[in-house]
């Protein structure tokens, strides 16, 4: 029935655990799925291009990818608004200039920004890697509505996003087949790093404090054993 709670699949990412790290050749291609497939219904208005650096793109792909969008930008000296060529420090391009006009063009239904998703959404990045798969024919009896989909792990399994990703749809730039898994596992992996670039920092961090503390902690207990030594 709608509404109905599906046990979602457990995805082994690489960023799983106390030692977890992104897939920097994942969230590669990842955003190259992003960047063919979602953005033409979905904004990631909290990144710039220049954060693609952080899973290892260079400086001159940085720039070659931002000089793709054209950006509004201004006013110049004599009032204008002029458009020119996105660079490095813009914001990624959103494909619709507002919420309405997103609405208009999805049958009223708003594809919501993708920028922390991850978090955004119970289950993270085991959900989001599910939804993409997770489309298919509906149990017998049931109805799916008009211009909805069916998919087995959105809330009531009526969505208003069409299947984003079929087998092959993107030609990885690096050689990797594009099963339909794969590019549902890159672009989660994607959406995970942007979402929460810093988690590599904060699990080292972490692994650091508990290595202090238990060093703290031994050196703590011989000194109370010394200084205690000779109380009866
Ligand atoms: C919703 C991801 C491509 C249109 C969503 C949601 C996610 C998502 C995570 C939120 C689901 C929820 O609320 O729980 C993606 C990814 C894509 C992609 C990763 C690329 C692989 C597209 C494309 C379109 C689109 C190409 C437009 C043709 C929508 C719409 C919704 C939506 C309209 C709202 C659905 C509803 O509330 O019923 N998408 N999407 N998406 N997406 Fe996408």
């Amino acid at each position: 029935a709608a509404g109905e709670e599906v046990e979602l699949p457990n995805t082994r990412f690489s960023f799983e655990g106390l030692f977890g790290h992104f897939d920097r050749a994942s969230a590669q291609r990842g955003f190259q799925v992003y960047k063919e497939v979602c953005a033409s219904c979905h904004s990631m208005h909290l990144m710039s291009y220049r954060n693609l650096r952080q899973i290892g793109l260079s400086e001159a792909e940085v720039a070659a990818i931002a000089a793709t969008v054209q950006v509004t930008d201004g006013p110049n000296d004599d009032g204008q608004m002029i458009e020119r060529p996105g660079r490095a420090s813009d914001r990624f391009k959103s494909p619709f200039a507002n919420e309405q006009a997103a609405r208009a063009a999805n049958n009223n239904a708003y594809p919501p920004d993708l920028s922390v998703i991850t978090k955004a959404r119970e289950g993270g990045a085991d959900y989001i890697h599910a939804l993409l798969l997770g489309y298919g024919d509906p149990p017998a009896g049931v109805q799916v509505a008009e211009g909805l989909h069916y998919n087995k792990y959105f809330a009531g399994h009526q969505i208003a996003m069409p299947q984003p990703l079929s087998e092959g749809q993107v030609e990885y730039h690096d050689g990797t087949k594009a099963t339909l898994e794969q590019m549902a596992t890159d672009v989660t992996q994607f959406l995970t790093w942007a979402a929460e670039p810093e988690m590599e920092e904060r699990k080292a961090l972490g692994v650091k404090m508990i290595i202090f503390l238990t060093i703290l902690g031994g050196l703590a207990y011989a000194v109370k054993r010394k200084v205690w030594h000779d109380v009866h």
